[in-house]
């Protein structure tokens, strides 16, 4: 049963749901009329309690209260905002994903969540959906959660009426976090599940969905259009590669950013295996691309007046007769030869022919995603992904995308003393530098792609999995960076 959220007003005192939550602002707890409003109706046990747990309405601290019937709801959770001045976007966002989280935690068939008065009723309907998610695709029996969170009232002050533009908020906002799930859920799917076809499969539905046009092509056709590194990558896997062009184009419109995504819907290393502890997790090499076809749905939902492109080259990474292997030289779609040194950097290479394909759309910036090296987890974490760009002029923008939408992302140099490294004797590159600098090297390779186009790629390996849940992400596939670039294109309009 799909998630109802709806706009409501009343009595927080008297609002039935399973769980009523409500945003606390740091600093006077006494002093926040609908907290008094409850404490009174629970007849000062909730402040004296929340007090004595020490919950002061820092952000993402939490307190929760049972009722006892004396409540419309039969359970109250206070969740921290921090303080009044910085409430901003993200914040309410998070603090909606909490308060669902809760609510699933409660085994809540309804849950309320309190909009404050500057409320931001988008950023509600995203943080929602966001908290309120779970996979549980594959679990059987006793396994099945028995109760799901079906509705979800935010409830608004009486003075001011509901209007259309409220609703349309609220529900804007509802799309939005349903379009990031759809990344989350292609990371968290298995990877004899999705497969590279299963990926193409999945850009043909949201483009019915959401009346995009797409192109795939399949193993001979990127062999005809000549993307030799994509096929050198995926010639290893009885799973073929495809690559896939997604478009939402407006009649209006004047600008056209070009989203380009690596697809690996399994790394095992090929060749260059890579150790079993952890293999699994590289399922999750599909993160960029799941977030640049994710991001069609909710830029189809936004509607902006720029043209938006997603171009995924997907392939699964396997070792067998036919596998690619060191020692290897192959021409690419851009016509640059590359010597392959490590068959386990092949996220750079599909993302070679997935650039100089992008190249040719003209677009006013390129933006990748890729989880494409460890050594940029080293640097940043599993929280922060990086960004490299030439353009000095892009960095604000991304950093304003990033910002608004809550995730983290920090600016990485393109070291120009690194360059000789991807240096070959018998091709005109190599593929891989030496261990030191390894996302910048990676990052170096990838700029020899692009030509003159202005772009910025993003090494997002940490974020698009996460160990446990924090503010909107689950466990899991976190749908990181969908968020990020909608604001940007929502800012570039
Ligand atoms: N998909 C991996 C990068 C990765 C590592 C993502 C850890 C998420 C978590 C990528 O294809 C890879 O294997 N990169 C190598 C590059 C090296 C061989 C130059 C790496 O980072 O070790
Ligand atoms: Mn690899
Ligand atoms: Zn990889």
């Amino acid at each position: 049963m799909p998630l109802k959220v709806q706009l409501t007003s009343g009595t927080v005192s008297r609002v039935e749901a399973d769980v009523l939550a409500l945003p606390v602002t740091q600093g006077d707890m006494e002093k926040q009329p609908l907290l008094r409003e409850l404490d009174q109706a629970l007849g000062g046990a909730l402040l004296e309690q929340a007090t004595a747990a020490e919950f002061a309405g820092k952000a993402e601290q939490l307190f929760e209260l049972p009722t006892l019937g004396k409540l419309g709801a039969r359970r109250v959770v206070l969740i921290g905002v921090g303080s009044k001045e910085t409430l901003s976007a993200p914040a309410l966002r998070t603090y909606a994903a909490i308060a669902a989280r809760c609510g699933n935690a409660a085994n809540a068939r309804s849950l309320c969540i309190v909009a404050l008065e500057d409320d931001e009723l988008r950023s509600l309907g995203e943080g929602v959906v966001l908290g309120a998610y779970r996979f549980t695709r594959y679990l059987t029996g006793e396994r099945v959660p028995k109760v799901q969170l079906a509705r979800v009232d935010v409830l608004r002050e009486k003075k001011s009426r509901a209007g259309d533009a409220h609703k349309r908020a609220l529900n804007l906002g509802v799309r939005i976090g349903e379009a990031v799930c759809i990344a989350r859920d292609a990371v968290n799917e298995p990877p004899n599940e999705l497969t590279p076809a299963g990926l193409a499969d999945l850009a043909k539905r949201i483009a019915r969905q959401n009346k995009l046009k797409v192109t795939v092509l399949e193993k001979k056709a990127i062999a005809d259009q000549g993307m030799k590194l994509l096929y050198a990558v995926g010639q290893g896997s009885e799973n073929e590669p495809r690559f896939i062009h997604l478009r939402y184009a407006p009649g209006k419109a004047k600008r056209k950013l070009v989203f380009v995504g690596k697809g690996l819907t399994f790394d095992s290393g090929g060749l260059c295996i890579k150790p079993a502890p952890g293999m699994g997790e590289m399922k999750s090499d599909m993160g960029g691309a799941a977030a640049v076809l994710a991001l069609m749905a909710a830029v189809a939902a936004v509607a902006p007046s720029v043209e938006v492109h997603a171009v995924v080259a997907s392939a699964e990474n396997m070792p067998d007769g036919a596998a690619y292997r060191p020692g290897d030289i192959f021409g690419s779609l851009d016509g640059k030869t590359v010597e392959i040194i490590n068959t386990d950097a092949e996220g750079r290479l599909v993302l070679a022919d997935a650039l100089a394909y992008a190249r040719r759309l003209n677009p006013d910036v390129i933006i990748d995603a890729a989880t494409l090296t460890g050594a940029c987890v080293v640097a940043l974490g599993k929280g922060c992904s990086a960004f490299y760009t030439s353009e000095d002029s892009l960095v604000q923008r991304m950093e304003q995308a990033a910002r608004e939408a809550g995730e983290a992302f920090w600016r990485m140099p393109l070291l120009e003393e690194l360059v000789e490294q991807l240096k070959s004797d018998v091709a005109d590159l190599k593929h891989t530098g030496d261990r030191w600098g390894g996302s910048i090297t990676a990052a170096l390779f990838l700029r020899e792609f692009v030509g003159k186009s202005p772009w910025i790629h993003c090494d997002i390996a940490g974020p698009v999995l996460a160990d446990k849940a924090k503010g909107v992400y689950p466990k899991g596939g976190t749908g990181h960076p969908v968020l990020t670039f909608l604001r940007f294109v929502e800012n570039f309009e």
